[in-house]
């Protein structure tokens, strides 16, 4: 039997087998992940190697460089999963890999590192969307949690609202028709010269300051499920620029706050309205934004006051790691969905 064929037949098994233990890679951007989790639901180990300080120093995430430190760590960082999960290679069932939205280079690193691994253990190689992994990231922070339900997708690289039916069933109801959520916090934390990644900066600074800042923006699409965010990060960015050559102060703290009120507002708003028209009584949130303890405090209360019931991955499984990937790859698997070959390439867009 070849190869191949061999994957597809244990594929097949791995739907009735009683545990299914999933090494899953995840390498978009700038974070070297491996995990191992059973089930869909157990993380074993989550092993996150992240590059934030190398890229601080330019300010933002360098492809070249996030590819090449990629391949230094990612050995070390498999040998490290398997050490915390006290698993062998010959236990694994199935490998999973992001092969994309993500940066090209980086992506080829994992997509080319699963190849090797799942060719030489002759298990299936699983293709994830790192967009659904984000969404599995709450399958590993709340057991308790199935479809349907309503989701905010709040990354560096998506904001959208999606109908989740099923498992591995997506519906978008809307989504950024520009910048992302995530590149807008950045773009402003660059403009008030905060390291990189900027969101979670601003999330800081914002606490010690005040709501007082009216920027010269009107939010838009009103009536639709669509977000625009580059209107609003130009008007901020005109606003210190005007300030700065009036040689005018401000307060940075003031400027976080007002301008994250008006983000979280935007996001709270549009997805409780989804929620009510689609008649979802469940929310769940996804994405390195979902880390930003504003968005998270506003989206409670707004669930609580409209007797939605909300779930917000825990913060470690917010941003990007290879637990989230492992936990939607087993959902891929029950749903005959994902099973790759040799040929497996990355691919820097991949739709909802
Ligand atoms: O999901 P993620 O780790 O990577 C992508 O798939 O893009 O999201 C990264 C984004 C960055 O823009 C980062 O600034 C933002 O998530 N982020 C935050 C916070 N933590 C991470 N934004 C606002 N507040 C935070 N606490
Ligand atoms: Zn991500």
């Amino acid at each position: 039997m070849n190869y191949l064929e061999e994957a597809k037949l244990k594929y097949e098994n791995l739907k009735h087998k009683k545990d299914v233990l999933i090494l899953s890679i995840e390498s978009s951007c700038d974070e070297t992940s491996i995990a191992l989790v059973k089930n869909g639901r157990e993380v074993l180990a989550n092993i996150v190697s992240s590059q934030i300080d190398i890229h601080k120093l330019y300010g933002g995430v360098v492809p070249e460089i996030a590819s090449r430190n990629h391949i230094k760590n990612i050995s070390g960082v498999l040998k490290e999963a398997l050490a915390v999960s006290g698993k062998t290679l010959q236990e694994i069932d199935a490998v999973a890999v992001t092969y994309g939205a993500g940066l090209m280079g980086a992506l080829l690193v994992g997509v080319n590192f699963a190849k090797t691994l799942a060719y030489s253990l002759r298990v299936p190689l699983i293709a994830v969307s790192h967009v659904h992994g984000h969404i599995g990231a709450n399958y590993i922070s709340y057991a308790e949690l199935e479809p349907p339900f309503m989701c905010l997708m709040v990354s560096g690289g998506h904001t959208a609202i999606i109908d989740v039916k099923d498992y591995c069933s997506f519906n978008l109801i809307g989504s950024t028709v520009d910048d992302s959520v995530g590149e807008c916090f950045d773009k402003v934390a660059r403009v008030l010269g905060l390291s990189y990644p900027g969101g979670p900066n601003i999330d800081r600074l914002a606490k010690q300051g005040q709501n007082t800042i009216k920027f010269n923006y009107k939010a838009p699409l009103k009536d639709s499920f669509n977000f625009s965010f580059s209107g609003l990060k130009t008007a901020v960015v005109n606003f210190v620029h005007n300030k700065e050559q009036k040689g005018e102060t401000f307060s940075k703290e003031d400027l976080a706050c007002s301008f994250q009120e008006l983000v979280t507002d935007e996001l709270c708003i549009k997805t409780m309205k989804a929620c009510k028209e689609l008649g979802q009584k469940k929310l769940v949130v996804a994405g390195g934004v979902g880390a930003n303890s504003r968005l998270r405090e506003k989206l409670q209360q707004y669930c609580d006051e409209n007797g939605v019931k909300i779930f917000m991955p825990i913060l470690k499984y917010c941003t990007d790691n290879a637990a989230m990937i492992g936990a939607i790859a087993y959902y891929y698997i029950l749903a005959d969905k994902g099973l790759a070959d040799l040929t497996l390439t990355a691919k820097p867009t991949v739709g909802i």
